[in-house]
């Protein structure tokens, strides 16, 4: 059998041969299976004219995709697991809303597996964070509600949990200027009083929050609706900070835009020492279905994570443990 890689940038098929839908995604790692999530943007694109100073295109909501994986190569499609409600107009789940970045994790102490996203009304404006809870990592997840943690704005967002099972909210907060780490409630359903602004005024969104050798790092991209730029990482010894700002992660031709893409996620692979893969999205703004997948592994220099473009890679790139 030949080796399967990644191919970053290419069309993504899973195990039924079709195109996996699980845009702005994260990756659950639960009892020996990855189960990726992520937007679901299988409907026409449509540039939204009501909004003249960006460059506004959305798909109607489907809902949040699941995939499942034994090795990370190989997605078998579970569904749509967060489902729209269509016969609502008012309700956050209705087809006509701003449903994105989708994360879920684990909790240990309720059995539950949570998922945390960016809730929006069509224009942007509401800018919240929703909540929805399964028993099972292939749902189906019920909603529980949006809510702006402490009355602040959360736009972009992710979800980091700790080697402990303390779990944090990172958001694009104030119009997305600047960057909140807001605690989650020890059942993970509601978030507790923000513990740190951090890269004020410096609009960044897409975190991707990870841990290596008790360090804390974190990729953000800027704020171009879906145009790419450029990335950067920031590492502390809390994710309260103080985070110290490092350069671009990304190396070698069109890293000053991220390789086209944009950063949603970073996690460990179980198995390997020291191997972290990097997730991004490369939005096709004219026709969201059909954005791309760029998966890339991260190496360190020091504390500094490094991306570089691969064509093609498989995960013998990382030494086993
Ligand atoms: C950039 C964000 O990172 C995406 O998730 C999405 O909200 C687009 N902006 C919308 O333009």
């Amino acid at each position: 059998m030949t080796q399967p890689t990644f191919k970053p940038g290419q069309i993504w098929l899973d195990t039924a041969g079709k195109p996996i839908q699980a845009h702005g995604g994260g990756i659950l790692f639960d009892k020996g299976t990855y189960y990726w999530y992520g937007e679901n943007r299988e409907t026409p694109t449509r540039k939204i004219h009501e909004i003249a100073d960006w460059d506004c295109k959305r798909t109607d909501v489907i809902g949040i995709s699941c995939y499942s994986s034994p090795d990370l190569y190989h997605w078998k499609n579970e569904g749509v697991v967060l489902t729209t409600i269509p016969d609502d107009p008012a309700h956050d789940l209705h087809p006509s809303k701003v449903v994105e970045r989708p994360k879920v994790i684990y909790n240990d102490s309720t059995g539950k597996y949570v998922m945390w996203l960016h809730i929006d009304t069509w224009d942007y404006k509401y800018a919240a964070t929703g909540v929805a809870i399964s028993d099972n990592p292939t749902g189906p997840f019920r909603y529980l509600g949006s809510f702006k943690p402490n009355g602040a704005d959360s736009r972009d967002m992710t979800v980091f949990k700790d080697s402990r099972g303390e779990a944090y909210l990172f958001h694009s907060s104030e119009w997305n200027k600047t960057m909140y780490v807001t605690p989650l409630a020890d059942d993970y359903l509601s978030t507790g009083k923000t513990l740190a602004r951090i890269f004020i005024d410096q609009s960044r969104e897409a975190p991707a929050v990870f841990k290596r050798n008790g360090k804390y790092h974190i990729i953000t991209s800027g704020c171009t609706g879906w145009d790419p730029n450029q990335a950067q990482s920031a590492v502390a010894d809390a994710v309260t900070g103080p985070w110290e700002t490092q350069e671009n992660p990304c190396r070698g031709k069109d890293a000053a835009i991220t390789f086209y893409a944009q950063s949603t996620f970073v996690f460990p692979v179980a198995g390997y020492k020291d191997a972290y893969i990097f997730m991004a999205d490369i939005w096709n703004k004219d026709d969201l279905e059909n954005s791309r997948y760029v998966w890339l592994p991260v190496r360190f220099e020091g504390d500094s994570p490094v991306i570089e473009w691969r064509d093609e890679w498989d995960l013998s790139v990382f030494n086993s443990d």
